[in-house]
């Protein structure tokens, strides 16, 4: 997977880019990440990127020519067919596991990181074909928001992660939270792992598991319980676990 990023502070990225999961996925070629500056794409003596806003207002936003012109030279360098161009912005939908799951099997990925009181609204209307939000709060610019989607994108290509059965049982890939997890020591400070878990009884194991992870979601995610895959006995048994805490 090739990811390019256009932003205006490109240091942003070496450090996150150059640790863990992602730094192996690029030692191993799996990924290709290219970040770009948006302010190589002007021609002024001072590099502008942005301006007043049209009609007034404080704060100033992102001119469109940088933006178009930063695009198409890159396509013109990688492939000419459609690739998913991606701004990060606050008015974007959504970002979820399930957003991940999606971008994570193509090819090719663009991410625009918007700055300042935003983004010349042309760029959203003829040049991005997505907009994502990692969340209802407005960070200073897109480029921790591309961080994040870039990290949560690349642990699930293929390859990437040592195990693809850890990919099954993270929290919210089958839209329940993950059960509790447990290491040696056995007993810490007095506190004990749970015996089933040291049972070897793998049916017994798994059960318990998928419990956890189900009341673990109830007690704490109901918004997600309401849209997780659960037969009707897991359904009963939730209700039936509640009223009995209660
Ligand atoms: N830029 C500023 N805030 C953002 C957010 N919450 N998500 C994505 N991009 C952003």
């Amino acid at each position: 997977m090739r990811i390019d990023i256009l932003c205006l502070f490109p240091d942003m990225f070496s450090s996150p880019f150059e640790q863990s999961i992602v730094k192996r996925a690029k030692d191993r070629g799996i990924i290709n990440i290219v970040i770009h500056n948006i302010r190589d794409y002007t021609y002024d003596k001072h590099r502008t990127v942005d301006d007043y806003p049209c009609g007034g207002g404080p704060g100033m936003v992102l001119k469109p020519e940088p933006i178009f012109e930063a695009v198409e030279a890159i396509k013109e360098q990688i492939s000419p067919g459609e690739i998913p161009i991606i701004l990060l912005t606050p008015q974007g939908r959504l970002f979820t596991q399930q957003v991940a799951q999606e971008l994570a099997p193509c090819s090719q990925l663009m991410l625009i990181c918007g700055h300042y009181e935003g983004v010349d609204e042309r760029v959203r209307e003829y040049l991005a074909t997505d907009e994502i939000s990692i969340g209802d709060y407005v960070l200073s610019g897109g480029e921790l928001a591309a961080m994040v989607v870039v990290d949560a994108v690349v642990r699930l290509v293929p390859g990437v992660l040592g195990s693809q059965m850890s990919l099954n049982t993270d929290s919210h890939t089958d839209g329940l939270l993950e059960y509790p997890q447990y290491t040696r020591p056995k007993a810490y400070r007095g506190w004990s792992v749970p015996s089933v878990l040291l049972s070897g009884n793998h049916g017994e194991i798994s059960l318990w598991r998928r419990r956890e992870a189900i009341l673990r979601t109830a007690e704490r995610r109901p918004d997600l319980l309401r849209k997780a895959i659960l037969s009707t006995e897991e359904r009963k048994w939730i209700s039936e676990s509640l009223s009995n805490q209660r």
